[in-house]
């Protein structure tokens, strides 16, 4: 049976265009991402999605009188793509209650950072400016909590001594690129069970 994702997004889209590369390549096999969703007009992620083909659409929160409705109309466009697995692909909004519960254990995200160190904005900034020797990113399930839900694969990144915040994102968003394709393939693979907040591998 094949996996219908549903990618939300706010800005670049890179994540996107690694799952995108990592379906149509056939690592990822029986899924195909159904719907691209963002909540900015004119994120790139959107002309990434048009130009493989794939639906997108633009839900301005600024049109609801809050989130709950915005959230409301959001989840009317993942259940009307018969969406079975949401990835947050950099999409800049704590996800509230409703589509959490709609789709507990099926929401995957892609945080820049060893959580649950540096949660929240700019996480390669913050590990940064913290002196971190050994920075890195984590694919986690969302649960209601900030960054918070049970963790899929964690990748390291050395910090080298003349690196930037800019020169070690750049590191590390290389190595998301790998992690998350992987996630999304064990998901979709059923090889992955949650018990708790510990992800088993079977
Ligand atoms: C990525 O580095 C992702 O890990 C981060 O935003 C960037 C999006 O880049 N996400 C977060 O910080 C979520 N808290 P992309 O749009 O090119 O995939």
């Amino acid at each position: 049976m094949t996996t219908n994702i549903a990618v939300l997004v706010s800005g670049r889209g890179s994540n996107l265009h690694s799952i995108i590369d990592n379906i149509e390549n056939g690592y990822i096999k029986d899924a195909r991402i159904t719907v691209v969703v963002s909540d900015v007009s004119d994120a790139y992620a959107l002309k990434r999605a048009e130009d493989r083909g794939i639906t997108d659409v633009f839900v301005d929160p600024s049109d609801f009188e809050n989130k709950i409705q915005y959230e409301q109309e959001v989840l009317e466009v993942l259940e009307d793509h018969n969406t079975d697995l949401v990835l947050l692909a950099g999409y800049m909004r704590i996800l509230g209650k409703g589509i959490i519960e709609a789709y507990r254990n099926r929401i995957i995200n892609i945080h820049p950072a060893l959580l649950p160190a540096f949660k929240g904005l700019h996480a390669q900034e913050q590990a940064f400016e913290y002196g971190v020797k050994v920075a890195g990113c984590t694919v986690h399930f969302v649960d209601e909590g900030m960054d918070t839900g049970p963790i899929i694969i964690q990748k390291c990144v050395p910090v080298l001594d003349d690196d930037t915040a800019e020169t070690l994102s750049a590191r590390v968003l290389e190595q998301e690129h790998k992690i998350y394709p992987e996630a999304v393939k064990l998901f979709v693979e059923g090889k992955l069970k949650v018990e708790g907040r510990v992800v088993i591998r079977r």
